[in-house]
């Protein structure tokens, strides 16, 4: 094989990152805090909440995993106790649940966003209480970068009183009735792993809207130390803030955080035009103009009674030998092997769109020419 590798979604630097890692090495400052960090912080900030409207409050950390594990932590989760989370997501949104000793409880999508379904949300937490075990928290993410039913969720939550944890990983950049993505829960969390839509090589932020509720995250996520000249300790901590050198990182990446957005949003465009003239294939857009998405991945479902027999397996055989890289949707929590005795609600279907749906490529440094190569082997599997 002499093709490149085209990545499903790979780094792409702007420039200006090593300028602030110059900085952090010039200044010394290789440590899990420093300016990088507090610059890092004030421009997720701006740029979740231009106006200051809303107040955001932004803790770096070391990983969007560290994030959901302080979130659950600040919100009481204790062993014993039950969390909702979307069932088709990333092993990340619900290992955090078990790292606390909880148990979590996993709920269907629905098919329009693919993410978190109100009704059978609704359904579980019903079950729940009639059991006696009233959830602690609802896990909603928004896959692939698409926002989910907001309003809806947050009615039910707000119905049974119970707290949200926003799961943005996947989402910087996208909107819900214009309003940014991680600015919609008592506490949200982002990622910058290698494959986000802007990288820190690794890393992640816990957002809130409360300043004391974000030093508390801070306090937490370096060992927790008491305020005393010597090493004292109250309470359990964590060893999660994000370095001054990946922060610096960070910061080259919000200065073109736009730019990859616009980007992602092309090549989603650029698939919706190719399958166009395909039967069997549906790409998964925004389901109406409240929903505006960063189009992380773009998201087909391949129907193989309408392609002619050609299954997801098949197209994504076709592209891995042409040397381009496709993967199946996320597998569902509750078909996981770790997670297999736990509870879950819903109707099947996230396990239809795990058989069916294919993640393409969508980075935002693709070319004119891996567009070429993706459009012609895309043909050449669907149209023969
Ligand atoms: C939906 C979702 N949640 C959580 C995470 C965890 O983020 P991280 O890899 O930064 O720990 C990721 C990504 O990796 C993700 O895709």
């Amino acid at each position: 094989m002499n093709k490149e590798k085209i990545w499903l979604s790979s780094p792409h630097m702007g420039g200006n990152e090593i300028k602030y890692i110059n900085e952090a090495f010039d200044a010394n400052w290789i440590a899990p805090l420093g300016p990088n960090v507090n610059g890092f912080e004030s421009d997720i900030q701006n740029y979740l909440d231009g106006d200051n409207s809303k107040g955001i409050e932004v803790a770096a950390l070391s990983s969007g995993t560290a994030a959901l594990h302080l979130a659950l932590v600040l919100l009481g989760v204790e062993r014993g106790d039950e969390v909702i989370c979307q069932s088709m997501t990333f092993a990340a949104s619900a290992n955090p649940i078990a790292y606390l000793g909880a148990t979590p409880v996993f709920v269907d999508s629905e098919s329009d966003t693919l993410n978190i379904c109100p009704e059978q949300l609704e359904i579980a937490i019903k079950d729940r209480i009639a059991r006696s075990r009233k959830p602690k928290a609802i896990i909603g993410v928004h896959l692939y970068g698409m926002p989910y039913k907001i309003d809806e969720i947050n009615k039910v939550a707000k119905k049974y009183d119970i707290p949200v944890v926003e799961d943005s990983a996947e989402a910087l950049g996208s909107r819900y009735k214009g309003k940014n993505c991680g600015t919609f829960a008592e506490y949200s969390i982002l990622s910058f792993n290698g494959n986000k839509i802007i990288t820190t090589s690794g890393g992640g932020a816990l957002v809130t809207k409360d300043v004391a509720k974000k030093q508390k995250a801070v306090f937490l996520a370096t060992q927790a130390r008491d305020n005393a000249p010597h090493y004292q300790h109250s309470e359990i901590g964590y060893n999660y803030r994000l370095s001054n050198i990946s922060a610096g990182i960070g910061r080259g990446q919000m200065e073109v955080l736009d730019a990859h957005v616009e980007a992602r949003r092309e090549m989603f465009e650029f698939y919706v035009n190719l399958f166009q003239e395909i039967d069997g294939v549906k790409v998964f857009k925004e389901p109406n103009e409240d929903f505006y998405s960063n189009h992380w991945l773009t998201v087909i479902e391949v129907d193989e009674k309408l392609t002619g027999g050609i299954d997801r397996e098949d197209l994504r055989n076709f592209l891995e030998a042409e040397n381009i890289e496709s993967r199946p949707l996320w597998k569902p929590m509750h078909m996981q092997p770790i997670f297999k005795d736990c509870p879950f609600y819903g109707t099947g279907i996230a396990e239809n769109m795990f058989e069916k749906g294919l993640c393409l490529p969508s980075g935002s440094n693709l070319t004119d020419e891996d567009r070429d190569r993706i459009e012609r082997a895309i043909l050449d599997c669907l149209k023969k």
